[in-house]
């Protein structure tokens, strides 16, 4: 079996990057490819000086050659997909639906849906809603307070697909009476579903009820099955076609490792598989075919939404990171929580996921945020345990015991200087290049990509 794709996956909560990576990257692919989450994702990218941010569709699709492909194991809200690719073709993006003759015939930016992937609806839209407003007024109790969500719908579809009786499949949009039948089941059962939490958490009908109203639902999704009908195939024949012609894939991981739904900060975490592991499941396509793992990391940590974040700095830190980096969500426009480096998690990431390289991003920023001319990376955790601290170098995925973790602090030395034009480590000053040392010392993977702002030029090819 020949190895033909490779992989960028992210190590921390999300918003590494990855949107930068791939780019780099994405020239050298017949396909990048999606296999997890939904419209929760945000990968910006720079085209032409513009900045844009792609939520569904595979940031890479615009490079030569490659073909975007939304995977079995995504979410997708064909409503929202609709408007990005409005948006996309309005900045001069020009996306097409659809591969002729397999693929061999296709240009940069054709886009390809998988028939098994399953679809975000109003009412899951709804349900997150819901069901984060009643986390919220139960804190306090035995839950631990809200999510945090993207209000994207993610963890109700992911749940419905689960359940198997009430999911309808990017398929079943193309034969009419068929989903007009499902859409009135699952439209019915939700009902019951939202009324009683709506009446628990104090929620009025207006602001659920149209979303299970079945003939709404039913319009909405018809015609925008209708529209995406020319790029709805069965993807996983294809990637296995465009693996045995010899044709290169890249795999893109939204969200995050930490995010994980098995191996992040339960119950903080968001419902998919994010890691390199996810890509068999979300895909078809066995992880024996791939052999680059790119794990992209930030300089410092950040994170979205409620859950422990051991390094989180609420101090003018925290704040000249957040203002320095322009940590605000891509998808939500939230403030982002910052803090220092977190190894342990990385190291935990980069595990999981298999990593052969790492990218770090945003390295400039760091550039006088120093306390004292140092700057801060955690190595380990104290935990009171029984009156005793023990101290372990090993992540807590549990989100309560990880609660308690206190970050055991490393203090290194830091730099002043504006390396965001530094385009080899030799330009970089010495702190800039001993953080770098300690990360893959401390990873024990090598570091292939360094970024000092957003643009492509400000990169550092570690091994050319
Ligand atoms: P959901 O994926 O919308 O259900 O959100 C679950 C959690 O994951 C929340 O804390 C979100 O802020 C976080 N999350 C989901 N996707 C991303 C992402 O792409 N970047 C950062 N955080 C994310």
């Amino acid at each position: 079996m020949v190895i033909g794709a490779d992989a960028v996956v992210g190590l921390q909560w999300g918003d590494e990057g990855k949107g930068k990576v791939i780019d780099l990257l994405a020239a050298d692919y017949s396909g990048v490819v999606r296999y997890n989450g939904g419209a929760n994702a945000g990968h910006s990218i720079q085209v032409g000086g513009k900045r844009l941010s792609v939520h569904l569709v595979p940031s890479g699709v615009f490079h030569a050659g490659s073909v975007g492909v939304i995977g079995n194991g995504v979410v997708v809200d064909p409503i929202r997909l609709l408007d990005e690719i409005a948006g996309l073709r309005e900045a001069g993006l020009p996306i097409q639906l659809g591969v002729r003759d397999g693929y061999k015939d296709h240009k940069a930016g054709s886009l390809v849906l998988s028939d098994r992937a399953h679809v975000v609806l109003p009412y899951h839209k709804a349900e997150d809603r819901l069901r984060e407003a009643r986390l919220a007024a139960r804190a306090g109790t035995s839950f631990s307070g809200a999510i945090g969500t993207t209000g994207r719908g993610i963890g109700p579809a992911y749940a419905d697909k689960a359940s198997r009786a009430n999911s309808i499949r990017v398929g079943d949009l193309l034969d009419a009476d068929h989903l007009a039948r499902k859409v009135r089941e699952c439209c019915a059962l939700k009902e019951l579903t939202l009324r009683g939490i709506a009446e628990e958490a104090g929620v009025p009908d207006a602001e659920w009820r149209d979303s299970v109203d079945p003939d709404a639902v039913l319009e909405a999704v018809r015609s925008a099955g209708e529209a995406l009908k020319p790029a709805i195939v069965d993807t996983t024949y294809l990637l296995h076609d465009m693996l045995n012609a010899g044709d290169r894939l890249l795999f893109e991981g939204a969200n995050a490792t930490l995010l994980d739904v098995d191996h992040g900060t339960y119950p903080f975490i968001t419902s998919s598989s994010t890691t390199a592991l996810g890509i068999g499941p979300g895909t078809g396509v066995p992880t024996a075919r791939i052999g680059r793992v790119v794990g992209v990391m930030k300089a410092y940590s950040t994170r979205v939404g409620a859950g422990p974040m051991p390094t989180e700095l609420e101090n003018d830190t925290g704040e000249l990171i957040r203002t320095r980096g322009n940590e605000f969500g891509t998808t939500t426009g939230r403030p982002r929580r910052c803090g220092w480096l977190d190894l342990v998690a990385v190291r935990y990431a980069a595990m999981i996921s298999g990593v052969t390289e790492l990218s770090i991003m945003l390295l400039d920023v760091l550039g006088s945020v120093s306390e004292g001319g140092s700057l801060k990376v955690c190595t380990g955790y104290a935990l009171e345990c029984e009156q005793e601290t023990v101290t372990t170098d090993r992540f807590l995925p549990d989100a309560h015991k990880l609660e308690r973790a206190q970050p055991v602090y490393e203090t290194v030395p830091g730099w002043e200087e504006d390396i965001s034009s530094a385009t080899s480590l030799g330009d970089l000053p010495d702190g800039a290049r001993a953080y770098i040392d300690l990360i893959e010392q401390s990873v024990g993977v090598p570091v292939s990509i360094v970024s000092v702002g957003p643009g492509r030029e400000q990169t550092i090819h570690c091994s050319a």
